[in-house]
Order: structure tokens, then C-alpha cells, then sequence
């Protein structure tokens, strides 16, 4: 099977999960982008805007990824974007951990289709997925090897947080300046060819 096929089979089975968290209360944002990309980013989980469209990142945090974006000419296009939680929480309240745990094997089954070379988490929810220990003030825009799947995790503040403060915006712009370089340094190249 393509793996733009199977995407589409694992959405489809995330439509017809009941037993997953907060199905019934909003739609699936499943994520979107290129199914070959070799940058997938993972926010926390779609908000109201997101649910209404079911695309992730497209309220005010998915404006400043575009701006983002277009800073360092990567079209939004050309990455695969998601969620760690793939449907909205009441009242935009965090992402809770039985949420998180029944979400995950979605997200790594996901990721196992795309393949990416790096996976750039936004927020602490999902880098903790990734490094269960790690705080995001000190990991923010560091490179770590995911020993596991010869790939490289880069953590990112949330866009939501940078837009609450000028030091974490600045720190957002600097670290996401150096995801042209880390990609282009990396030696991590896809299992599979296009
Ligand atoms: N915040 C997130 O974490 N994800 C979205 O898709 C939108 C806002």
C-alpha cells in the first residue's frame, strides 16, 4: 500500500474508534501535508477553529507557524503537520493524560507511515512523549538522535506561548530558524525513496 493510502486507512480507523477519548465530542483533525515530508511537526491538540475546519493549526497558533514558514521558505505544504490529541478538549483545557495514552499509538503509527528525518514537537505535551523527562525552558531548539528510529527530535515552544510573551516569540523565531540548517545537516535520510 502507498503511504498516502495508508494515511487515509488510519484516519478512517481513528473515525470509527469509539473507545478513543473525547470521540462523539469533536471532529477528528487527523492531520495534513505532505504524506512523503521529511519534517512532521506535533502540536497538543486542534482548538475551536481547527475542530470547525478539521485542519490542524489554522487559529491564531497556525498563522504565526505560517509566518514561520514563509520566514524560512519552506512551504506550509512540504511538512505534515498533527496533533498528539486529534480532537478538540472541552473548553480548550489541556490535553489530559488517559487522552494522551490512548492517542499515541495513532500518532506513532503515523509517524512509522511517514517516516520523517526530523520530528519537530510544538508545546511540552508532545515533546514529553518523546523525552518523558525533559522540560521544554531547557530542551527548546536543541537536536536529540530519537536512539530508536534514527531520527532527530527538536523541541519547540507551543506558537500559542510565543505569542503570550516577547522572550519566548524570540526564542520561537530563533529555534525555528535553525530547522533549515539542522535539516540540511542531517545525514538522516528516509527508509523509503519517493
Ligand atoms: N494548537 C495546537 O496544539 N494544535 C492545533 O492544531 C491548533 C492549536
Amino acid at each position: 500500500m502507498n503511504i498516502h493510502d495508508a494515511l487515509e486507512q488510519l484516519k478512517e480507523e481513528m473515525e470509527h474508534d469509539t473507545a478513543l477519548p473525547l470521540y462523539g465530542s469533536a471532529n477528528l483533525v487527523f492531520g495534513e501535508g505532505d504524506s512523503h515530508a521529511r519534517v512532521v511537526f506535533i502540536g497538543e491538540a486542534p482548538g475551536r477553529r481547527e475542530d470547525a475546519l478539521r485542519r490542524p493549526f489554522v487559529g491564531q497558533s497556525g498563522k504565526l507557524l505560517d509566518k514561520m514558514f514563509a520566514k524560512i521558505g519552506w512551504p506550509r505544504e512540504s511538512v505534515y503537520i498533527t496533533n498528539i490529541v486529534k480532537r478538540r478538549p472541552p473548553e480548550n483545557r489541556d490535553p489530559n493524560p488517559q487522552e494522551i495514552a490512548a492517542h499515541t499509538p495513532y500518532l506513532q503509527r503515523q509517524i512509522d507511515i511517514i517516516d520523517p528525518a526530523i520530528i519537530v514537537t510544538l508545546g511540552r505535551f508532545s515533546m514529553n512523549y518523546f523525552l518523558p523527562e525533559a522540560t521544554i525552558s531547557s530542551a527548546h531548539g536543541n537536536a536529540f538522535q530519537l536512539e530508536s528510529h534514527n531520527r532527530l527530535l527538536v523541541p519547540l515552544y507551543h506558537p500559542a506561548a510565543a505569542l503570550r510573551s516577547g522572550k519566548m516569540m524570540k526564542a520561537f523565531t530563533e529555534d525555528f530558524q535553525k530547522l533549515s540548517e539542522i535539516l540540511e545537516n542531517t545525514s538522516i535520510r528516509k527508509k523509503r525513496g519517493r
